[in-house]
């Protein structure tokens, strides 16, 4: 069973997913992190995303690593995060990861999240959530996690919503058949039990 998580930055996404897949026993997909591991290259490297997607070996767990590298720190930057918005933009990059996380979804259950996973990597997902946050309280919830401004990261992370939304290949947006959750003065407990009563009423 694939249980799909979509939204824009800072919405609650990686917590929220990571907690259902804990309380489910399922296996946890942070297929943003597969972009940023692309992206952190990309910057290292100076080659082109596309080589980079196709040639890399990206394998997520509680570390996540990179050819053999742990990266799991160093894709956290905000510099990583806007470099990983604009390799996100090329067809040939999505393609290259969304076939990399077709095939771990292909067995077992999963928790899985980013922005495409409703719309492209599993349609056929059990359940698609939709999670929301206003633009505001987005922000202090990623500064409070980076120890940063909340005023630098609502700028960065409203250029970022603003690509991801707009883009031609696989745009941010929610699934007609997801169940959209804005969790807007919600802690991640309450998020979490509405989307596994939303599991457990779907059976
Ligand atoms: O944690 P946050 O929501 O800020 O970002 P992320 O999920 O780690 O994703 C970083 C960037 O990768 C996003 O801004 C998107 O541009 C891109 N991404 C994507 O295009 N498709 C996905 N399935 C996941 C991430």
């Amino acid at each position: 069973m694939v249980v799909a998580i979509d939204g824009p930055a800072g919405a609650g996404k990686s917590t929220v997913a990571y907690a259902v897949a804990e309380a489910l026993g399922f296996t946890y997909l942070d297929s943003g992190a597969m972009y940023r591991a692309v992206a952190l290259s990309v910057l290292e490297t100076g080659e082109s995303p596309q080589q980079r997607a196709a040639a890399m070996r990206i394998e997520l767990g509680d570390r996540i690593t990179a050819d053999g590298r742990d990266v799991t720190d160093a894709i956290r930057t905000t510099e990583v995060a806007e470099a990983a918005s604009r390799v996100a933009l090329d067809q040939g990059v999505r393609s290259a990861l969304v076939e990399k996380q077709r095939a771990l979804l292909a067995t077992g259950d999963w928790v899985a999240e980013g922005r495409d996973i409703g719309t492209v990597v599993a349609p056929n997902a059990e359940l698609k959530v939709f999670l929301t946050a206003d633009a505001e309280e987005r922000a202090r919830r990623r500064a409070d996690e980076l120890g940063a401004d909340w005023r630098m990261i609502l700028s960065d992370q409203a250029l970022r919503d603003q690509q991801d939304r707009s883009r031609e290949a696989s745009p941010l947006r929610a699934a007609p058949d997801a169940v959209e959750l804005d969790t807007t003065g919600l802690g991640v407990e309450e998020v979490v039990t509405k989307i596994v009563e939303l599991i457990h009423a779907g059976r």
